[in-house]
């Protein structure tokens, strides 16, 4: 009687078997196309973050000398945004472990914004623009040269108080 069993008890083993590979392969390929979209996925190039600093740095300025203090507390951070996303989204690039180089600058234009000091603000500021320079060297990026901007770089927004 119990030896009928047997053969019964290695078939549901096998199906039990066969489903679990089945499903193992169903994950597998889920995994594989979830894989795929996030390499598709779209992730703004060093060089976007650094065409959307160049525009804050340009901003920050004339809001720093127009003692526009909100307007320049608002582009620095903005920087500050955009370099901690190149520490997150740039880390293929060789070029990023020399982001950090900026930070001390930054703090201190910011410094200078947060005590509303003119003074202060343009000789920090000719710091960071220095401190851009200096980056762009090292990565041999020279070429992107770097310098503290003649006229505002839009006409349709207010950068006076
Ligand atoms: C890692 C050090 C580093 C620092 C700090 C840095 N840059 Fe750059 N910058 C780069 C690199 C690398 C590129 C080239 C990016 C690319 O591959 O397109 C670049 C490119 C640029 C470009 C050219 C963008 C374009 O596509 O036309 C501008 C403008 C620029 N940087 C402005 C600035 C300013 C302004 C600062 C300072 C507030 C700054 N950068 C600080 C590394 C740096």
């Amino acid at each position: 009687m119990k030896k009928n069993f047997i053969p019964l008890f290695i078939a549901l083993f096998l199906f039990s078997c066969s489903n679990e590979s089945s499903r193992i392969n169903r994950l597998q390929s889920r995994i594989d196309s979830l894989e795929q979209k996030v390499n598709d996925s779209y992730k703004p190039g060093f060089g976007e973050f650094m065409s959307a600093i160049q525009v804050h740095h340009a901003k920050l300025w004339f809001a720093g000398i127009n003692e526009n203090w909100a307007l320049a507390d608002f582009e620095i951070h903005e920087i500050m945004e955009n370099v901690d996303a190149i520490r997150k989204y740039e880390t293929d690039r060789s070029e990023s472990k020399s982001i950090p180089m900026i930070e001390p600058a930054l703090d201190t234009v910011n410094a200078a914004i947060q005590k509303k000091n003119i003074a202060q603000f343009k000789n920090s500021f000719v710091l960071l623009t220095n401190t851009c320079n200096t980056c762009h060297k090292d990565v041999n990026y020279s070429f992107n040269d770097v310098k503290i901007p003649d006229s505002p770089p839009f006409s349709n927004q207010v950068f006076k108080k």
